[in-house]
């Protein structure tokens, strides 16, 4: 069978984060009927795989189980080289309970100084999956280079958007226009791969 995925298909989005869940009705442009995961009152399923790829499908087919419908899931975070990728998977765990960014950026900060570190480059992962109900999954990876800046910068975006400078510019995340930041993130860059594959 010929994995496809039709314009106008109901997909569920297993994510309880808003920005991301923005983030992906802006990136598929109005082409699938969404259904966030939160409104079916589908339960969060814990991430216990040790890779994006593995946390992203453990989401998806979590949701087309429990929802019948095709479940579109992200896993994702930011990978810092200095601190041998962390706090990468962990990235909303850094955050603590209260999701508090500005502490998990500061955290961020703190490690950095402690290892006296002067590599300031890091990098945004994506996995994207895609699982049928009972069947077969897609899953594809996007990234996006760049360079931490300390304090941070811009009231944009979500997560770590104010630290994070991508490649060949100089705005943070959270100081640029959502829709350019859409157009070049890990997410889109998932996406893409993830419409080659499917549409
Ligand atoms: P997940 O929901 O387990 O995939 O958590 C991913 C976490 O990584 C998010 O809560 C954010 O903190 C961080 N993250 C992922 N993508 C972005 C982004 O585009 N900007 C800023 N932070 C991000």
């Amino acid at each position: 069978m010929a994995l496809k995925l039709e314009p106008g298909t109901r997909l569920v989005v297993a994510t309880h984060n808003p920005g991301k869940a923005r983030e992906l009705a802006e990136i598929l442009e109005g082409r699938f009927t969404l259904v966030a995961a939160g409104e079916l009152g589908l339960p969060e399923p814990d991430e216990t795989e040790t890779t994006f790829v593995g946390n992203a499908l453990l989401k998806a087919r979590a949701a087309a189980e429990a929802s019948g419908l095709i479940a579109l899931a992200d896993d994702s975070g930011l990978s810092v080289t200095a601190l041998d990728g962390a706090p990468g998977i962990y990235s909303a765990r850094w955050a603590g309970p209260d999701k508090d960014f500005a502490l998990a950026m500061r955290k961020v900060g703190e490690r950095l100084e402690a290892a006296g570190a002067e590599d300031l480059s890091a990098w945004f992962t994506s996995a994207l999956a895609v699982a049928w109900p009972g069947g077969p999954a897609v899953v594809v990876e996007g990234r996006i280079d760049g360079t931490l800046t300390f304090p941070p910068r811009g009231d944009r975006g979500f997560g770590y958007d104010p630290i994070f400078i991508p490649e060949g510019l100089d705005q943070t995340f959270g100081e640029m226009e959502p829709l350019a930041k859409d157009a070049m993130s890990h997410r889109a860059r998932a996406f893409a791969k993830l419409k080659a594959a499917l549409l």
